[in-house]
């Protein structure tokens, strides 16, 4: 049995792991190790067992066959070129976008890049990186209409939730709701009360000092905030970035790379980034060809037909929340012409977006 160190296993995208790991039978078919950063000596989870190991020590990562971090980037950095160093051999598999970019890895989304992923294993390699959350999600998605040759490029808008920017956001996000409700709370329960001064009630709200902003540093909660990760010297946020570049990573076309780019928007939802595509067809396809190539491209992905009540129904945040589905719906052909297609498609970040790519690596790794 493959010896497999986890890392980083309590925090938000460690704890989904482990949940899926559970429910998908995982950990029958390994060796666990749990580290920790901070309580090494300590109980490890009844469902691995042991013993917690200091995810510091060096030799006991070197150890392992395989090691799983979903500690974050900071970790990344610090632990892994020193294993390298140390000669160590074995599969990385982490979440952290730290060694995205670089050579030795391979940005992980096995339903979408089986064959770079194979084809990386075959030739000896050792590095297996999660993809951000939303080029992944997008793929999963449209992954259909990328194999086909179909895209010439695409502009993407997100919504992304709360959870994407950590699980003290989620719970920040629920305290900006409930203050705006409470500041309110006696004219909402007032049928004859005017809507215009409970607007201006939680305007006023929403703009005072007492808020609770600490980890957004804006209300997010009654508003959005149109900037994701840090600020690039061309204009773009990071998360813009990221869309083109890890999308012809995920592809394997760097050396020409398909155009990517849009917004990147934060809204209050909790798990779930949405997406709102503009795609340039490389040709003028029927709608039903296209829905047939996004439909078959794996077993994850659910094409909602572009009506009115399902599409409010089922193409939403609040349906999809905790879901490996990845609806794509709203179809359809838009003004510009006969090779402009419009789409929107939702997932849950945690899942697709980060814990699910994770897993199924370390299977693969396990054949
Ligand atoms: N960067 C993403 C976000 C999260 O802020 O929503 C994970 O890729």
């Amino acid at each position: 049995m493959k010896r497999v160190g986890l890392v980083g296993w309590r925090g938000m995208v460690g704890s989904v792991l482990m949940q899926r790991m559970q429910e998908e039978n995982d950990f029958a078919l390994i060796g666990p190790q749990f580290f920790s950063t901070s309580n090494a000596g300590g109980d490890a989870p009844a469902y691995g067992g042991g013993t917690l190991a200091d995810a510091f020590d060096i030799a006991r990562l070197g150890e392992m066959d395989v090691i799983i971090t979903c500690q974050g980037g900071d970790y990344t950095a610090e632990v892994y070129p020193k294993l390298r160093a140390a000669g160590w051999a074995g599969h990385w598999i982490d979440a952290a976008s730290t060694l995205r970019m670089s050579d030795e890895s391979v940005i992980i989304l096995d339903p979408v890049n089986r064959d770079i992923i194979d084809a990386r294993l075959a030739a000896g390699g050792k590095t297996w990186i999660g993809g951000n959350c939303t080029v992944s999600l997008m793929l999963m998605g449209l992954g259909g209409l990328f194999r086909a040759g179909l895209v010439e490029w695409m502009s993407v808008m997100t919504y992304q939730a709360a959870s994407g920017a950590g699980a003290q956001n989620m719970r920040e996000l629920l305290n900006q709701m409930g203050a705006l409700h409470a500041c309110v709370a006696a004219e909402l329960a007032d049928p004859a009360s005017a809507i215009l001064d409970i607007d201006a009630k939680v305007s006023a709200e929403l703009r005072s000092s007492d808020f609770p902003v600490a980890q957004f540093g804006v209300p997010l909660a009654g508003s959005l905030i149109p900037w994701i990760d840090k600020q690039l010297d061309n204009g773009q946020s990071r998360e813009e970035w990221k869309a083109q570049a890890e999308t012809n990573k995920i592809l394997g076309s760097e050396s020409s790379p398909l155009p990517v780019d849009g917004m990147c928007v934060r809204v209050g939802s909790m798990r779930c980034h949405s997406q709102a595509l503009t795609i340039k067809l490389a040709q003028d396809v029927s709608i039903a060809e296209v829905e047939t190539l996004i439909r078959e491209a794996n077993d994850w992905v659910r094409l909602i037909p572009n009506e009115r009540d399902v599409s409010m129904r089922e193409l939403s945040p609040a349906a999809v929340n905790g879901k490996l589905e990845v609806p794509v719906g709203r179809v359809r052909k838009l003004n510009m012409g006969p090779e402009y297609l419009g789409a929107f498609t939702c997932g849950d970040q945690l899942l697709w977006g980060a814990a699910e790519p994770l897993r199924r690596m370390l299977r693969i790794v396990l054949e």
